[in-house]
């Protein structure tokens, strides 16, 4: 009897999953334009006066992205999470204590098409974070426009999530009791371009200002490999050079938007696990003005760690010995 039980209970496992990622790709691919496409309804239909309280909010709320934001803790905790979460399923690895008397960055790579990794591991309330860092608040950066659009940012926003502004950034890393981790995608969605089964091209070589927060407020730096988010689509090939990159990059730079033309199951990813991997901390002196070296240096040191993390465990998950990590 309990066995036939569980055989049924199988598929609908699997059907919630896959229902609950199809929330996730909804929640970040469509729902800013439905929240859009909502506020001009209002205003098609005349009932634009409902503007006037939200807006009334929206205008002392403006700077709450960039303050810590407004987690809400039953939007976190809502089961379609687990699911979700259970769909690659998402593991979260540690390879080193940390001391929650301090603050770190954790530099997230690489971006992947949807970066599942960093929304189960470090905004939802299923991942093993509480248990493997304790006494730490996690806060995930993501682009500021996302805070713009409205409705979709109190959303966003429930779910933990904060701007990837400078000011943002130093809100949560700048007192002194520590306590506190910026989880950040560096590649951020230009890295989506790159994001090919067994490729590993990561966009960090002109990215600094993340060194220079660190230096300022004093925050460890941590390189975060996280295995398996490239492989969970594929993309119609794109080498630089090609005009589909060149189409791609311009679009990128007139609207911020990057367009990787990506294949799965339709839209759904493929069931592959991610392996999300918290490196060793780069301890980092406060240094509230570093010069060009200083953090040219500190930089190089990141870029380092990350190419170690990334060759100590790739082993683990099925990445040959030969292939290494490419900074653009
Ligand atoms: C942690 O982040 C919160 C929210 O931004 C902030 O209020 C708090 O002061 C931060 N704590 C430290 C030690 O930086
Ligand atoms: C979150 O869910 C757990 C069990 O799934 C429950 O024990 C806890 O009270 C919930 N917390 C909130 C704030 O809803
Ligand atoms: C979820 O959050 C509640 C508090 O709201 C906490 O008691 C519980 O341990 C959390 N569960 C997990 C799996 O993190």
């Amino acid at each position: 009897m309990k066995l036939e039980f569980a055989a049924l209970n199988i598929p609908l496992a699997r059907c919630l999953q896959t229902a609950a990622v199809l929330v996730g790709l909804f929640s970040f691919l469509l729902m800013a334009q439905v929240c859009t496409g909502i506020m001009a309804m209002l205003i098609i239909y005349d009932y634009w006066f409902l503007y006037i309280p939200y807006l009334t909010w929206f205008y002392f709320d403006w700077q709450t992205p960039e303050q810590g934001g407004r987690s809400v803790n039953w939007v976190k905790n809502l089961t379609v999470w687990r699911h979700f979460k259970d769909y690659f399923p998402i593991h979260l690895i540690k390879t080193q204590e940390l001391d929650p008397g301090h603050n770190y960055i954790f530099g997230f790579h690489p971006h992947g098409i949807f970066v599942p990794g960093a929304f189960g591991n470090f905004c939802v309330n299923y991942s093993d974070f509480k248990k493997l860092f304790p006494g730490f608040t996690v806060y995930l950066h993501v682009v500021s426009c996302w805070f713009r659009c409205p409705l979709f940012r109190e959303y966003v926003m429930s779910l933990g999530t904060v701007s990837v502004s400078k000011k943002s950034i130093s809100h949560v890393l700048s007192k002194d009791g520590g306590g506190n981790i910026s989880v950040i995608v560096l590649g951020g969605s230009k890295e989506s371009l790159e994001a090919h089964p067994g490729i590993y091209n990561l966009c960090i070589r002109h990215r600094k200002g993340f060194v220079k927060i660190a230096l300022t407020n004093g925050a460890s730096l941590v390189p975060v490999f996280s295995f398996g988010e490239n492989e969970l689509y594929n993309q119609v090939s794109n080498p630089e050079g090609s005009w589909l990159r060149t189409a791609q990059n311009r679009l990128l730079e007139l609207t911020g938007l990057a367009l990787p033309l990506i294949y799965a199951r339709g839209i759904m990813p493929y069931r592959k696990p991610i392996y999300t991997v918290v490196g060793r901390p780069i301890p980092v002196q406060r240094t509230p003005h570093p010069t060009p070296e200083q953090t040219e240096q500190l930089h190089q040191t990141y870029v380092e760690e990350l190419r170690k993390l990334f060759d100590e465990h790739k082993g683990k998950y099925g990445i040959p010995e030969h292939q290494t990590l490419v900074f653009k």
